[in-house]
């Protein structure tokens, strides 16, 4: 997503995993260090069942809105990212993450709420149900996944901490220490990263907070130890290591709307209707595939969510 002129940049800049997967085998060939085996998540194999090698989270309870879609291979959810903290390309927060020190993890709660305050981790996590959610995500470069996500509902929480009638919005903030996080030494986005939610957008039940992914606590590079998931937007939206949430009245400006104004709007619909003004927004390549699909409203989730934007102009609210 780095910030570039339009006649900058090619498709070919955008390395698919298979590619950039073949690159680092070969690496790991001549180094000597291919240990079959040993290589996480078996490709192909799709099943959101541990055993990769992460904490296994207990208890995990079948969530509604799951797709009955294969998920992507756990290689390429936690090897293809995007984690600006970490880097500008896809494959730097796998590699550099292991920096990012997940516990002890405190949110802060603040704005226009009941209840704000300083609260641990732990204390967030008691009593929520952990919940198995497949979800497709599309990232608005062009490329989709299926995540088995784990998590529970952002409604939650928000319900918890008691919003006054004048929380309009949510905006969260990711954790900003350029200690841990090489990337945030240099400006390639104004730090921390910032996403914002609309207060019907964060009470879906689509919309939840996830810990883990493939039944295991989130690996760094996709976000630990929290992060939200919104499936029927672009992934940008999908803001990682979250410290802050603040209730407030006006809309937040997000990370990538302030870098860039007329490429990302605040909504992020996934809207194959309207383009961004580098990438059409009408087909997707589903990591793992070779043919492009046709990229659905909405993500495909329509149903649930179209009525949030009933007599808006998704154009110009894009
Ligand atoms: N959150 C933070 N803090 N920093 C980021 O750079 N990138 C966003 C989003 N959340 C990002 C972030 C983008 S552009 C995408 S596509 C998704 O995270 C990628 O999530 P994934 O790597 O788990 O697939």
């Amino acid at each position: 997503m780095i910030i570039k002129k339009p006649a900058d940049i090619r498709p070919s800049e955008i390395t698919e995993p298979a590619i950039y997967r073949r690159r680092r085998d070969f690496i790991r060939n001549t180094t000597g260090l291919l240990l079959a085996g040993m290589t996480g998540g078996l490709p192909g194999t799709g099943a959101a069942r541990p055993g990769h090698g992460g904490k296994v989270i207990q208890g995990i309870e079948r969530g509604p809105f799951s797709t009955a879609e294969p998920p992507t291979p756990y290689e390429d959810v936690t090897t293809y990212n995007n984690f600006y903290e970490f880097g500008t390309d896809k494959e730097s927060p796998a590699r550099l993450a292991g920096s990012l020190k997940t516990e002890p993890w405190t949110v802060t709660i603040e704005g226009e709420v009941a209840r704000p305050g300083r609260y641990p981790l732990e204390d967030l996590l008691k009593g929520q149900p952990m919940e198995e959610r497949i979800y497709r995500m599309r990232c608005v470069e062009g490329w989709s996944m299926v995540i088995p996500w784990v998590g529970f509902p952002l409604a939650n929480l928000i319900e918890r901490f008691q919003p006054t009638a004048n929380a309009k919005y949510v905006e969260f903030q990711s954790l900003h220490d350029p200690a841990q996080m090489p990337g945030q030494r240099r400006d390639v986005l104004e730090w921390p990263y910032v996403e914002g939610l609309r207060m019907d957008e964060a009470m879906h039940p689509l919309t939840i907070l996830a810990v883990g992914l493939y039944g295991e606590v989130l690996p760094n590079q996709n976000g630990a130890p929290l992060r939200l998931v919104v499936p029927w937007k672009y992934g940008f939206k999908g803001i990682k290591s979250i410290v802050r949430m603040r209730f407030v009245e006006r809309q937040p400006v997000s990370s990538w709307s302030r870098a860039a104004p007329h490429e990302y709007g605040f909504y992020a619909n996934v809207n194959p209707e309207v383009s961004h003004p580098r990438w059409s927004q009408r087909r997707e390549r589903r990591i793992g595939e070779l043919r492009k699909r046709r990229t659905l409203m909405f993500n495909g989730y329509a149903d649930q969510v179209a009525h949030l934007y009933r007599g808006m102009d998704l154009a110009k609210f894009y």
